[in-house]
């Protein structure tokens, strides 16, 4: 049926839409990451740097981060932006489906070393699962005496 085909279109299509900064995930297609790049220069890059190395806002290609490195973190700041310190909220310019892909494009900035970066911004991001694994980000166990909890209750 006719009708049924363009219901599943416009399911799909809406599907794009849901993406929020809960459930937004990092693309590695060289598609997506190209379209995000595109949004990146017509969009970010005067504030940012042609190749993410910062300039009025901060450096994308180091490990610090200002409000966390994760893609849910960087979604939702581009998203929300921090309009007090000159970031502009972009959920009424850019589609989910948009700043999913401009939030790729950034995280696929890391540790790229343009010349003229910035200097590091903001706190020590290390990745976590969604990553390739890194066993320099392995928090040390410390004090193993101290897990056990034998004072508390189970129920
Ligand atoms: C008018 C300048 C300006 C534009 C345009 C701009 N930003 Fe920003 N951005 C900033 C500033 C300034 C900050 C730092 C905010 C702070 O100090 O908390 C920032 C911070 C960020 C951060 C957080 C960085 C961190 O260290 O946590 C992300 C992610 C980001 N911008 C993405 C984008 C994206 C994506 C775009 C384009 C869609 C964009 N920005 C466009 C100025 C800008």
């Amino acid at each position: 049926m006719e009708l049924g085909d363009a219901d599943k279109a416009k399911f799909l299509a809406s599907q794009a839409d849901v993406i929020d900064e809960k459930s937004v995930t990092m693309l590695m297609e060289a598609a997506a990451l190209a379209e995000g790049k595109e949004i990146y220069t017509a969009n970010c890059m005067v504030c940012h740097g042609a190749n993410g190395e910062g300039t009025v806002g901060p450096n994308f290609t180091d490990k610090y981060w200002l409000h966390g490195g994760s893609i849910n973190d960087v979604f939702t700041t581009i998203k929300y932006g921090v309009p007090e310190k000159g970031m502009i909220s972009w959920k009424a310019q850019l589609r989910p489906g948009a700043m999913q892909k401009v939030a790729s494009y950034i995280l696929s900035l890391q540790g790229t070393n343009p010349p003229n970066a910035k200097a590091p911004q903001g706190e020590l991001y290390e990745p976590g699962a969604t990553s390739a694994p890194d066993a320099s980000a392995t928090p040390a166990v410390t004090d193993t005496t101290k897990t056990a909890q034998p004072t508390e209750v189970q129920k």
